[in-house]
């Protein structure tokens, strides 16, 4: 059944019914904007939901999720192509703008950057009421000079010219999209809430590998020799996807909502992963033998908390990303012993 969400207007009682409602999903094959289109088929939306190429079979995961055949709409749209974006957007009361390139290149920042404010434009010409940007943890925490002790929290934002100077140039972009989206959207009087992902993990519904599962791949398969002396936040894709759609549904929410679960070092990040699944070498080696350990830094989830948002255990998380990159093929089944395996005939 889709949920109905109740909301007080005039003091008179007003139910939402997602059912009746359209919306689309810029970016709607990636590793998050397949989990958005997917929690909204659950929750009874309409959706429509844009890709460069809709017809590419890396697409077609999609068309098999529950209700899409009912309820789910792909059409082409490039971010630079306003007019496409504005026809995705017709009708539709929400949008959810997931679509961006993963990448340091520089020619792919002024994709992100344009592209969002193509994106602001289509939907305030198209009337949209609402819309949900997703910005990433980069924009956020990449800064040399915060404080050690400070809580990493929502007022937060990473020193653009750092980012540049170390070629972090993603991290520029998600800069600029999400501060381009919050002035266009502030000009045109859209309504905005902005979901920041930290690096997220969790089980891919598309088949190809995005950024960051293959941060946990490249571990398994030993591609990577060493770690880094550095600590990451990490997130689960289906937290990031639910809190995508409570943002959106909740008539309050507005600014940016951290989308953040754990905070940890990479030495420990592998030990989880070396826990759960001992049958892979995992590299042990630190390419900063010797040097103090960068010491994980307090966060806050807060906002998605008191938003009813429940964090997913990273463990488990973990253990659902290595499970789906097995199953898709992306890691080699760890061989079986001899023993073991007369064990279970
Ligand atoms: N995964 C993470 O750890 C993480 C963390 C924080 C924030 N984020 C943000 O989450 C969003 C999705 O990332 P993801 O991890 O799901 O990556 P992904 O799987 O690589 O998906 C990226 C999506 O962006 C689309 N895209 C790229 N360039 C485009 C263009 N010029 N026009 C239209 N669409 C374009 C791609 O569509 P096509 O199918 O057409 O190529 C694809 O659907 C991004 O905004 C990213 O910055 C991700």
């Amino acid at each position: 059944m889709p949920s109905i969400d109740k909301a007080i207007d005039n003091g008179e009682l007003k139910q939402r019914q997602p059912e009746q409602e359209l919306v689309c999903v810029t970016g709607a094959g990636g590793f998050i904007g397949s989990w958005v289109v997917k929690e909204l088929l659950l929750r009874g939306y309409r959706v429509r939901g844009t890709a460069r190429d809709p017809a590419d079979r890396k697409n077609a995961h999609l068309l098999a999720l529950e209700g899409a055949e009912e309820r789910l709409a792909l059409c082409c749209a490039d971010v630079l192509d306003y007019d496409g974006l504005r026809a995705a957007f017709r009708g539709c009361r929400g949008v959810f703008h997931v679509a961006s390139p993963v990448s340091n290149d520089p020619d792919l920042v002024p994709v992100a950057v344009e592209g969002t404010r193509n994106v602001i434009r289509a939907a305030a010409d198209a009337g949209v009421q609402r819309v949900v940007f997703t910005s990433s943890y980069g924009a956020v925490h990449m800064d040399p000079n915060r404080c050690p002790d400070a809580v990493l929290d929502e007022t937060c934002w990473s020193d653009y010219e750092y980012c540049k100077k170390t070629g972090n140039l993603y991290c520029c972009a998600k800069m600029m999209a999400e501060i381009t989206a919050t002035e266009e959207a502030a000009k045109r009087g859209l309504e905005l809430a902005v979901v920041v992902p930290s690096m997220t993990m969790g089980p891919m519904l598309q088949q190809s590998l995005n950024f960051s599962s293959s941060h946990v791949a490249r571990y398994l398969t030993g591609a990577k020799p060493t770690y880094p002396n550095a600590v990451a936040a990490y997130t689960d894709v289906r937290d990031v996807a639910r809190a995508h759609v409570l943002v959106y549904e909740h008539p309050d929410a507005c600014g940016r909502y951290l989308c953040i679960g754990a905070v940890l070092h990479r030495a420990h990040f592998l030990q989880l992963l070396g826990d759960l699944f001992p049958q892979y070498h995992i590299t042990a080696k630190c390419e900063e033998d010797g040097k103090p350990m960068a010491k994980p830094y307090k966060f806050s989830n807060q906002r998605l908390r008191d938003l009813g948002l429940e964090f997913t255990p990273l463990k488990e998380s973990l253990y659902e990303t290595v499970a789906c990159l097995q199953k898709k093929g992306h890691l080699p089944l760890p061989v079986v012993p001899i023993a073991q395996k007369r064990a279970y005939l």
